[in-house]
């Protein structure tokens, strides 16, 4: 059986016998000596969880995300289909039809290992996006295939805007001693991110990172330095807001002169399919584009989703991927879903109805939102951990923001769900208006 060890993509020397190809593009500054100082990195309540020394991270009790129907469930005694998740920003249509039968039609085959490849799938969503099948990757959900690309590439510093998905800072953390530096996204700017501020930040500019003295990097020499990774969520998990292709392709151009992997986690952008840099991948060497199956198709429990990489990457990222991650029938499902035209029509008609519904009703209600390219809204509610004390009661259950870097419990975010369910929302945020 080969080993393969754990890759130094920065120096071959410090390899030793480091059997991994390092062929593929390697970032090769900002070493620092290897062990994050105190004040150059996050830590605190909000770092999501705990260092263990040599690197190692905890999941912290904060990391949580939205979605935890069974926790309330039991806690009040109901049954899980009870509760109305707005915590999670699932398309309220649900798993389409032509995918359940086509999930009933497989069952019988679930004593067959699935395909480690997933030939059949990368297949059509080569078709699909018109690009080469090879340079796809698929994850049990894109969360693994976070985890997959920290463990791999081992990034020393990352940029990472607040707030964010709080799982790349997390996978990064938990796989290399590094300094996290963060593109603080303001609230007076509506959250949106800046390009050209992005920019410098990712070239190391300390104006453009970490405003938050706890996060200044206090070396005028490090903090001129490009980091050699970047995250950027586009539409961006808890905003909703939106950067255009030609803006990320803007920034991917730059990453790529700095030889700086730049990971694109479109994960949402199945709701405005346009701004995609899926496309873009083919000709940059350090640009990685993320997609989830799990919100637009609602795959959410049978866990799909899929990369696009830089050919080069690919053979390395397979040596540190687990074999089987997509099991049989998440890999029928997408192949069906992204055939279902229908499906996909009637979810855009749903979700613009929808946000225009809510839309006018937080306008009605005096509600602070931002506006939000996704099926989601993160809302500024002063009084927010009593309302979501109070909706929990009911069994409704909203996304707390308290725990993400940037936000605190003035911050809710909300999914965009069928008129029945939005509707509770509304009288719910009616009533607590009314009371105040
Ligand atoms: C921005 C973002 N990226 C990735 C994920 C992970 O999605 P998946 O279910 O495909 O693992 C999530 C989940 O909420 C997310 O919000």
């Amino acid at each position: 059986m080969t080993e393969h060890r754990i890759p130094r993509p920065r120096s071959a020397k410090q390899g030793g016998q480091n059997t991994a190809p390092t062929t593929y593009p390697s970032p090769s500054r900002g070493e620092g000596n290897g062990v994050p100082k105190k004040s150059q990195i996050f830590w605190g309540a909000k770092g999501g969880g705990e260092n263990l020394g040599s690197g190692i991270w905890t999941l912290g009790s904060d990391v949580e995300h939205g979605g935890n129907i069974y926790r309330l469930a039991e806690e009040l005694r109901i049954a899980e289909r009870k509760v109305i998740d707005f915590s999670a920003s699932i398309n309220p249509l649900g798993v389409s039809k032509k995918v359940k039968a086509e999930i009933r039609k497989n069952l019988k085959y679930l004593h067959n290992y699935p395909d480690p490849d997933t030939v059949r799938l990368r297949k059509r969503l080569g078709q699909y996006y018109g690009i080469d099948p090879e340079t796809i990757i698929c994850g049990n959900g894109s969360t693994e295939l976070i985890y997959l690309i920290a463990r791999t590439l081992k990034p020393k510093t990352v940029l990472i805007p607040s707030p964010t998905f709080s799982e790349y800072e997390r996978a990064c953390r938990m796989s290399s001693e590094l300094r996290v530096m963060s593109y603080e996204l303001k609230r007076e700017n509506g959250f949106e991110i800046k390009p050209d501020e992005f920019i410098a930040a990712v070239k190391g500019d300390n104006s453009s990172i970490c405003r938050d003295s706890e996060l200044r990097t206090p070396n005028s020499e490090l903090s001129a330095t490009p980091v050699d990774m970047a995250f950027l969520c586009n539409p961006n998990n808890p905003t909703g807001r939106l950067l255009r292709r030609d803006d990320v392709k803007k920034i991917a151009d730059i990453a790529k002169e700095l030889k700086c992997y730049l990971i694109v986690d479109e994960a949402f952008i199945d709701f405005c399919p346009d701004d995609s840099a899926i496309k873009d991948v083919e000709d940059n060497p350090c640009l990685i584009v993320l997609r989830s199956m799990t919100k637009f198709y609602a795959l959410s429990g049978l866990r799909i989703g899929y990369g696009v990489f830089p050919q080069p990457l690919i053979e390395v990222l397979k040596k540190y991927k687990e074999p089987w991650t997509v099991n049989s029938l998440a890999q029928r499902a997408a192949v069906i879903a992204l055939k279902d035209k229908v499906y996909v029509k009637e979810t855009f008609n749903l979700i613009k109805e929808e946000k225009r519904y809510l839309e006018q009703s937080f306008k009605k209600l005096n509600i602070k939102f931002f506006p939000s390219a996704a099926n989601f809204y993160l809302l500024k509610i002063e009084n927010a951990p009593e309302f979501i004390k109070t909706l929990k009661g009911k069994g409704i259950l909203v996304r707390d923001c308290f725990n993400f870097r940037g936000l605190d419990s003035t911050y809710i975010r909300v999914a965009v769900k069928s008129r029945k369910d939005n509707k509770i929302l509304i009288d719910e945020l009616t009533e607590i208006h009314s009371s105040r």
